[in-house]
């Protein structure tokens, strides 16, 4: 069977990963401040929304909605003009409002408006703001309150973030309308992709952006750390943020 794909139309991206994500799947984004992730979202659902006509949610913990429209408008982006055209949603909640109940609207409102792209910026923000509910109901913690746990409260605090994201990328995976980009800031070192440390194991695709000297100078690089279903380009491209196009990923010849 041939493996739907979802075009990002990002120049040079496509290519990389056999024509585009594979429908349905959830890709993880990381990488470290500023290095372009908010924008590769961004332009993943305008593309979406003009060239292939198709629904997009953005939601935000980190900036509001007249914040992202004016980033879009960088790029020539009319996203005022397409949230009115009910193509693209923004939902911005701010990191206190993030509740138990959250999470369950994402996929509701996904499931509900036939979104078939999705950027979650950022699964870090969501991911340890969101659980407590789950730490509330969950026996241990009874056990807890009871003076009676086994556990530390950092160990169980790390345990409950990795369950959260388990449950919330396996609510995502069974929508099968829809692809969704998980942003996730990435630790500046150390063995692992995302700060949770699971969910470059339970996403179906990693791309890893770097910012790094070079010669004294700083510059983007764009990885495709993993894509299942998919022979992915396994080589690191220089990662430009361009005026007129947002990113382009650079292929250079060998
Ligand atoms: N032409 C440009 N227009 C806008 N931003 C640009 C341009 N060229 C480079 N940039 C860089 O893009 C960065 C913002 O990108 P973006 O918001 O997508 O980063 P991010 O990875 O989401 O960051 P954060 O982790 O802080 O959310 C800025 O730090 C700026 O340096
Ligand atoms: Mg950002």
């Amino acid at each position: 069977m041939v493996m739907k794909r979802i075009k990002v139309g990002i120049k040079g991206f496509d290519e990389l990963v056999s024509g585009g994500f594979p429908v349905a799947s959830t890709i993880l984004l990381t990488g470290s401040p500023g290095t372009g992730k908010t924008i590769f979202g961004l332009q993943y659902l305008y593309n979406g929304a003009v060239k292939f006509r198709e629904k997009g949610l953005y939601v935000t913990f980190e900036q509001t909605e007249d914040g992202l429209k004016e980033q879009a408008a960088l790029f020539g982006w009319d996203f005022d003009k397409i949230i009115k055209s009910k193509m693209i949603q923004v939902l911005h909640v701010p990191t206190k409002e993030i509740d138990q109940e959250t999470a369950k609207s994402i996929v509701d409102n996904v499931i509900k408006n036939k979104i078939r792209r999705l950027v979650i910026d950022s699964i870090s923000t969501l991911a340890v703001n969101a659980p407590i509910y789950t730490f509330m109901t969950d026996a241990a913690l009874i056990d807890i309150s009871k003076g009676k746990s086994f556990f530390s409260p950092p160990v169980m605090g790390d345990f409950v973030v990795k369950r959260f994201l388990y449950g919330f990328i396996d609510d995502l995976r069974n929508v099968d309308h829809c692809t969704t980009i998980l942003i996730s800031e990435s630790p500046e070192k150390g063995e692992y992709l995302s700060r949770d440390t699971i969910s470059e194991f339970v996403c179906d695709g990693v791309i890893q952006i770097t910012f790094e000297s070079m010669g004294g100078e700083f510059s983007r690089s764009l990885l495709v750390r993993k894509m299942r279903h998919t022979k992915n380009d396994e080589d690191i491209h220089p990662l430009e943020i361009n005026n007129n196009e947002g990113l382009i990923v650079h292929i250079i010849e060998k």
